[in-house]
């Protein structure tokens, strides 16, 4: 090694040795006789001091330095003089007394500060992002992941599961996302598709009798980007055998609480832990994957509501439209003008999903004093006392009222919440709120399409109390799924799955796939399920987004080494890019001119 110990090591316990370091200037200040050089690696950071008298050769690299240079430097520990430790440091009590310094490489100005925590563009940090990861903390998060990824791999090993690899290059399924597309030399006209996940794969694994199955994935997904999601990410992917719903949940559980106590300094807000139906967290939360580090719940009065004067209120109940309060604690107790202006910007915040408009009543502090805002001359002093004592609101509370379709209803509370509890600070990061959200409807209703579509994937089984409702009434019919959602993410998703190719058929025709066009595509996996499957359920989390909660980031390109940016490109290397003429023709593909496409 070119280093005898690293930069984050030495201690007073090392005071006389003499030791070999090797990183980048972190910082440099020439003090004439003396320089003084934070030396970076890894591990730390170790001050190094050069004497111009003494060391006049070490004096004079160390003076042509700048920051990020590569040096090496051979030299004595000591102890810091009184009155310069520095308790930041690791390694403060101690210094190098440079004997030899070795410039191992030089360096350009970077781009951007490596060694401060400074706001950068973030297309200037993909484009250099070699220089980003320098920054110790992306280091810290790679390390992290690293951790978590080991963690999960020794504990599943000591389950007795199996980390199988499976195909990436795949063919088109049904699964949901759209694909990426890789057209094939030898077959002209044909095209493979990256695996989105590893899904069919992992089933033909039970079929195979490995019974407990999963794998670190990469899976390809062309969808639009989000900060929580990437065109190439990665899964924690497991499959077992003869396990019903709550054997996944369990061992899932196990795992997730052990690595959040080992690996993450985050604190678990549930143990075990809390479970939700879909119902219930739409209704309440308005979402299938609620943050519950916070309350703000949406609770039903449209009973009450519904016989209030406000004519608005009156009709929705009439028609089925639930009216729903958010509660705001404290939230009454500021002017009159902000409060309009407060609640103005949170109208136009609903309206951005839909919904027609936001109600309110601010509650004042003092009882003697009248309810404020533009509904509360429609509800009389009984009615008022009666939705108070309902929602159990307190003096100086903020009510805030909506009423809508269903669905418009959930999407304004979703957004109600998440922006409350920003402005309120209510998302503490240091919190993990793990929830299992469980009885998802096995199939909703896609209006555009005209017909029923999986609400997870197409193998996921029905209850099985749930089987005679398939062709009666298959909206009521609940899917033996569960997700695992943290601080308003999706998690994990998985379901115990459809193990019989009979039923695998009801499924397809119920959501309208012609069986013969069904065979084309997975025909593979029905025919193996006549050759004795075992019953079988699995469930993938999203690797990058556990890893992001745990690192306390607010998106997942933090945690992934080299991500692609929102608009699916890779600035740094410059992906995609054009193919030419020749790698076009031998994968015989050829390109349409935009023009001459809209010509024709
Ligand atoms: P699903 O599609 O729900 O299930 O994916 C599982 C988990 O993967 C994460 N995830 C993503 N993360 C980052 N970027 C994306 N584009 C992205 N898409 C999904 C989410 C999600 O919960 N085969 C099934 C699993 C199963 O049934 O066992 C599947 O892929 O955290």
């Amino acid at each position: 090694m070119l280093k005898t110990h690293n930069c984050g090591e030495l201690r007073v316990e090392h005071d006389g040795q003499v030791v070999t370091l090797a990183g980048w200037v972190n910082r440099r200040r020439d003090q004439g006789g003396l320089i003084f050089i934070d030396l970076r690696d890894r591990w730390g950071i170790t001050q190094v001091v050069v004497n111009q008298e003494t060391t006049p050769d070490a004096h004079n690299v160390a003076s042509d330095s700048r920051s990020e240079y590569v040096l090496q430097v051979v030299g004595k520990v000591r102890r810091r003089p009184e009155g310069t430790v520095n308790t930041e440091l690791e390694t403060g009590d101690v210094e190098v007394l440079a004997e030899e310094i070795t410039l191992m490489n030089p360096s350009k100005t970077p781009p951007f500060y490596i060694n401060k925590e400074d706001k950068i563009e973030e297309v200037r940090r993909m484009e250099y992002r070699y220089l980003d990861l320098r920054r110790p903390r992306m280091q810290q998060n790679l390390v992290l992941r690293h951790r978590v990824i080991k963690f999960i791999r020794d504990y599943l090993d000591e389950q007795r599961f199996v980390e199988i690899e499976t195909p990436i290059l795949f063919k088109t399924t049904p699964e949901g996302a759209r694909e990426f597309l890789v057209p094939s030399r030898y077959h002209p006209g044909k095209f493979y598709a990256l695996a989105q996940s590893p899904q069919q794969f992992k089933q033909l694994l039970m079929v195979s009798g490995y019974e407990r199955y999963f794998q670190v994935a990469r899976c390809f997904r062309d969808e639009d980007l989000r900060g929580e999601r990437q065109p190439e990410f990665t899964q924690l992917d497991l499959e077992m055998s003869f396990v019903e719903r709550e054997d996944v949940m369990q061992l899932i559980e196990g795992l997730m609480i052990e690595l959040v106590e080992k690996v993450s300094d985050k604190k678990l807000l549930f143990k075990p832990f809390k479970r939700l139906t879909f119902h219930e967290a739409m209704e309440r939360f308005g979402s299938d994957k609620p943050d519950l580090r916070y309350g703000l719940e949406a609770i039903d009065v449209s009973e009450l509501a519904g016989k209030s004067a406000f004519p608005i209120f009156q009709t929705n109940v009439v028609e089925g439209k639930p009216v729903k309060v958010i509660r705001v604690p404290g939230g009454a107790k500021v002017s009159g003008t902000l409060l309009r202006k407060q609640t103005g910007d949170l109208e136009s915040l609903v309206r951005t999903v839909g919904a027609k408009g936001l109600a309110w009543m601010a509650l004042p502090e003092n009882e003697a004093e009248e309810v404020k805002g533009p509904i509360g001359k429609y509800f009389t002093i009984d009615q008022k006392l009666a939705l108070f004592e309902q929602i159990e609101a307190q003096p100086g509370d903020l009510l805030l009222f909506l009423s809508d379709k269903r669905s418009i209803v959930y999407a304004a509370v979703d957004i109600l919440r998440r922006t409350l509890a920003e402005q309120m600070n209510l998302t503490d990061p240091n919190i993990l709120a793990f929830i299992w959200v469980i009885d998802f409807p096995l199939v909703e209703w896609n209006e555009e399409q005209n017909r029923w579509q999986p609400s997870h994937h197409l193998f996921t089984a029905p209850m099985w109390e749930d089987l005679p409702l398939l062709e009666t009434d298959p909206g009521k019919v609940r899917g033996q799924q569960y997700d695992l959602a943290c601080n308003g993410y999706e998690t994990a998703g998985g379901s115990i799955r459809i193990h019989k190719t009979e039923l695998q058929e009801r499924i397809l025709k119920l959501i309208g796939q012609d069986l013969e066009h069904a065979r084309k595509l997975f025909g593979h996996l029905l025919e193996a399920f006549e050759y004795g499957v075992p019953p079988h359920g699995g469930i993938a989390w999203g690797l990058d987004r556990v890893v992001m909660l745990f690192a306390g980031e607010p998106n997942i390109r933090e945690v992934i080494p080299f991500p692609k940016t929102q608009t699916g490109a890779d600035v740094m290397v410059n992906a995609p890019s054009f193919a030419t003429d020749a790698q076009l023709e031998e994968v015989h593909i050829t390109i349409v001119p935009q023009e001459e496409e809209t010509a024709t």
